[in-house]
């Protein structure tokens, strides 16, 4: 099929891209120059796998191309995937859709034949009635140009993977000509053995923030159990291990630690509740303000633990810091709380330097008064502390040999709790972790 992407981050590079690897002719709309430039030209403007090979091999091919022309987008394709952002307000909790307006609102004057767009981007409940009332109504195709709903589930850092083959496919519609439309367009992934759910607009915009209002629940219901571990000489990993053999509950999402962050937990929560509060259901939503709350508490809760570890006093004090973005395999540093606690301990007159394989650029744009080392080792010369925050592989293969004469005091504190606790303490470091013996 001929289709065309509209916004092109994430989700939208990679869901062009992998499209377009499908064997669809794909053109993707970008409005920001450099963005679309860098895309055009097959390269990545994020650090996300795979991700780069798939964009330059279907660029190299002319499978997938770019503009910033809704006409010309509208005269491309006839299924038109509307993948921008909706981040939240500046001083709200709710969601920003003023983008998927600017997108149905660029589009639809050029909409002269039938046409399909479909809405990927996680929107607040009742967002899709509104755009296809739009849509009809600017469209000079009418009723011929149809919505449908159409969430994505993936993750960063396996965004190519869930965008190639998604656990589930959801759609909501309210025409069965556009059921049709994307049960063919989606029959690759569906004979892959991908379970395709067809319901109405409400129900898939809520299974999005629904799912992550899961995720974000058992995070932080493992993050509270932490907090009693710690009261109580208990551990969470065997805590965690042992609930998470009960198929019911299941291991994933039970990593305890400094919590969520990234550009979708915490923002669609806290839409989710501002949603629910318009509809008049807040009180049913008021477990995610909870949730919420458990998850700072978690970033406050390590400096706290930091101040103690260097003896009550930031000031003066070096502090080695592992991870700035907000996940391993990602360079995203969008409500990190790796670069969350960083930035406080830099704050309250600690000298923090931080390495990341990847996010030492997006953080130092966010936070450039941080200072960010070349090197994992290079971040702990001098400290009195080190920091682990964020999971990535490499700072696992550390050993207390590779800090050998680097730091002043032999100080390690493990925010994601993976590291190896015993050979750190067996070498003559003080550990501490979060819910951790
Ligand atoms: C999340 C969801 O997992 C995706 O399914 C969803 O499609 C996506 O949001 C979205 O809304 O677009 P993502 O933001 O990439 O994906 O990140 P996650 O893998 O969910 O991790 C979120 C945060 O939770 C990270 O900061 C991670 O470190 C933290 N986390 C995760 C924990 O603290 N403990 C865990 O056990 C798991």
């Amino acid at each position: 099929m001929r289709i065309t992407v509209i916004g092109c981050g994430y989700l939208g590079a990679t869901h062009a891209a992998a499209m377009a690897e499908f064997g669809h002719e794909v053109l993707a709309m970008e409005i920001d120059r450099a963005k679309r430039e860098a895309l055009a030209q097959g390269r990545v403007p994020m650090h996300e796998p795979n991700l780069a090979d798939l964009l330059a091999r279907n660029v190299e091919s002319g499978q997938l191309r770019f503009t910033d022309s809704y006409a010309e987008v509208a005269a491309f394709g006839d299924l038109h995937f509307v993948c921008v952002g909706t981040p939240q307000q500046p001083e709200s909790l709710a969601a920003d859709v003023s983008q998927i307006e600017a997108a149905i609102t660029g589009l639809a004057p050029h909409l002269a034949r039938p046409a399909l767009v479909v809405g990927k981007s996680t929107v607040p409940v009742g967002t899709a009635e509104r755009m296809a009332g739009r849509l009809t109504a600017l469209a000079p195709a009418g009723g011929e140009a149809m919505l449908a709903w159409n969430p994505e589930f993936l993750r960063e850092g396996y965004a190519v993977q869930d965008t190639l083959h998604p656990d589930r496919i959801v759609v909501g519609i309210q025409d069965s000509r556009a059921e049709k439309l994307l049960r063919d367009f989606y029959q690759p992934m569906i004979d892959q053995g991908s379970p395709i759910v067809v319901t109405d607009y409400a129900t898939a915009e809520l299974v999005k923030v629904a799912a992550n209002a899961f995720l974000a629940t058992k995070i932080s219901f493992i993050n509270a159990m932490a907090e009693v571990c710690e009261a109580t000489g208990a551990d969470v990993v065997d805590l965690a291990d042992s609930i998470g053999y009960d198929e019911r509950i299941g291991r994933q999402f039970l990593n305890a630690g400094i919590g969520f962050g990234g550009g979708c937990l915490p923002k669609d929560i806290r839409a989710f509740v501002h949603r629910a509060g318009e509809l008049g259901v807040e009180d049913a939503m008021t477990f995610l303000r909870h949730i919420d709350d458990i998850n700072r508490r978690q970033r406050e809760r390590v400096v706290h633990i930091a101040k103690a570890m260097v003896g009550g006093d930031l000031a003066g004090a070096r502090i080695g810091v592992w991870g700035a973005a907000f996940k391993p395999d990602s360079d995203d540093v969008r409500d990190s709380p790796a670069l969350w606690i960083s930035g406080q301990l830099h704050l309250k007159g600690a000298d923090v330097r931080v390495y990341d394989p990847q996010a030492n650029a997006t953080a130092g744009h966010a936070f450039p008064t941080l200072t960010y080392a070349d090197s994992a080792v290079e971040a702990c010369r001098g400290a009195d502390l080190v920091l682990h925050l964020t999971e990535w592989p490499e700072f696992r293969e550390l050993t207390p040999t590779d800090l050998e004469g680097v730091v002043r005091r032999q100080q390690l504190f493990d925010g994601r709790n993976v590291l190896d606790v015993d050979a750190w303490r067996s070498a003559g470091w003080t550990v501490r972790a979060l819910g951790r013996r």
